[in-house]
């Protein structure tokens, strides 16, 4: 039986440690992996196999302490290998290839895992050409190249990088990962909104007043200073992941649940997302940036990266006219929390409201938590029992750990990682996804350059960013909200 082989460049870095090869091992333990494959680590630093082994071992227990299990991971670490190797040698390319040929005459499927700083992409991919690495033929199966994100720094780069892979493969070839599209919760609101039948009918600007996305933490830049300030977080996360809930909350119903029919509608929605003009960048825009990032090692004493956005956006089609969807994101914020809200409209007359001397009027929200406390709720209108015409938001909740018996929700590379060896590309961006999604991030940076610039805002830390973020809403008689937090409805504030 031939082999399949992942084959990890930047495998001595932090993403092979902390998310990869614990994905692997989750997915080794729950019999998902095909049988004879083979983990092939590739980076300068120079471990032997049993080194790199260890430093594995360390990080994958640490990674999972109450399921790390000894003698799972003994046969798990027999798969486990490692070249040093610099990606900037043909000659150690030579010496991969022969060492995937010389342990597998046929050389069997193989996944190309580009781990590495972004900066070397094209470099390995130009390599692996020149090598003959990435031709697939009947005999010795498939050869796929999985990226990690940022995926280019604006449209331009985005659009040469992808010229570089198309030149030595092909688009199928091409695996994109957003780890966000992994995440069970992201994945849900597909199966929300096209699993059942009674929200659709609502899904659009007759019912709904607006969308607001969060995605916050409550970490700072932590060791990754010098990628961060050369990034932000308009690049680092508004470009993809916040982009992509985006497409996936305004999206039509794909014809088949196939990865083109739904990339096709993604594409649809960037396409239509309006470009926010520099006139408009004060009015649409805020950027902020945490109080002590300047002290942070590695960031430029009079560094401007922005270390909190918030956008207003509007998707320009029949389904969404009219209806903003206000996005934010940021480090060190009060907590770790992503949440989207489909804030409803209110009820045309407020009979019961007006009866109970209220004056802050109630309306429906759907609030999806995407992490950490994973689950759904609506928030609706009850009477108070007893207390003659009054009434009171409540909560009709989901929580995925209560409603499947306490299942562990997995990682997002477990899933991404199992696709990426199966064919399946549903859960990755597109090259046009990607073109568009940054053709809208450079509009904003054009805004954010020119003399309309929106002042960077300082805020505190653990804080919820600065409070132009507030009044991004506030001028629209509109305010944030946190149910996954308060896990109940509210009036008002
Ligand atoms: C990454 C960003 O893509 O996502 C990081 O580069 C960020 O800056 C991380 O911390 C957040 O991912 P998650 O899954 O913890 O929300």
């Amino acid at each position: 039986m031939m082999d399949t082989t992942i084959v990890i460049f930047g495998a001595s870095g932090d993403l092979a440690a902390r998310k990869l090869i614990p994905a692997l091992y989750n997915n080794f333990r729950k019999r998902r992996l095909p049988d004879n494959l083979q983990i092939l680590g590739f980076s300068r630093t120079p471990f032997s196999n049993d080194a790199f082994r260890g430093k594995m071992r360390e990080a994958v227990s640490a990674s999972a302490p109450g399921i790390f299990d000894e003698a799972d991971w003994r046969s798990f670490a027999r798969s486990l290998q490692y070249q040093p190797g610099d990606v900037g040698s043909g000659k150690d390319y030579e010496t991969l290839s022969q060492r995937i040929h010389s342990r597998d005459q046929l050389a069997g499927p193989i996944v190309y895992y580009l781990a590495t700083a972004p900066g070397m992409y094209s470099t390995i991919i130009a390599f692996l050409g020149q090598a003959s690495m990435l031709q697939e033929s009947d005999r010795g199966g498939f050869r796929r190249v999985v990226i990690e994100k940022p995926f280019g720094r604006d449209r331009a780069s985005a659009v040469s990088l992808n010229r570089d892979l198309l030149s030595v493969m092909k688009e199928s070839q091409i695996y994109r990962i957003d780890h966000y599209l992994g995440k069970e919760t992201v994945q849900n609101l597909l199966v929300f909104r096209f699993g059942n039948a009674i929200f659709e009918p609502l899904w659009n600007r007759n019912y709904i007043d607006h969308v607001q996305i969060t995605v916050a933490e409550s970490v700072g830049v932590e060791h990754r200073a010098n990628y961060y300030d050369q990034t932000g977080i308009l690049r680092d996360m508004i470009q993809n992941h916040l982009l992509q809930l985006v497409t996936l909350v305004a999206m039509e119903s794909p014809v088949v649940f196939e990865a083109d029919a739904l990339r096709n509608e993604k594409v649809k929605v960037l396409r239509v997302l309006r470009r926010i003009s520099p006139e408009y960048s004060a009015r649409h825009t805020v950027r902020g940036q945490y109080e002590g990032y300047l002290s942070e090692k590695g960031v430029a004493p009079d560094s401007s990266t922005e270390t909190f956005a918030a956008i207003k956006l509007h998707v320009d089609n029949w389904r969404w006219q009219g209806v903003p969807f206000y996005i934010r994101s940021g480090k060190k914020m009060s907590e770790k929390s992503s949440e989207i809200t489909i804030q409803f409209r209110r009820p045309p007359t407020q009979i019961l409201d007006i009866a109970a001397g209220k004056t802050e009027l109630f309306t429906n929200r759907l609030s999806m938590c995407i992490q950490p406390d994973e689950g759904i709720h609506l928030c609706f209108l009850a009477k108070v029992p007893d207390q003659g015409l009054q009434t009171h938001p409540v909560d009709m909740g989901f929580n995925f750990r209560e409603s499947f018996g306490g299942t562990a929700i997995p990682d997002a590379y477990e899933r991404l990682l199992l696709d990426a060896l199966n064919g399946d590309a549903s859960l990755f961006a597109r090259s046009d996804e990607i073109g568009l999604s940054w053709e809208f991030i450079d509009a904003v940076r054009e805004g954010w350059e020119s003399e309309f610039a929106p002042p960077l805002q300082r805020y505190q830390p653990a804080s919820w960013g600065p409070s132009a973020a507030d009044d991004l809403l506030g001028r629209d008689g509109r305010w944030w909200v946190h149910d996954c937090r308060a896990h109940h409805g509210s009036f008002g504030r």
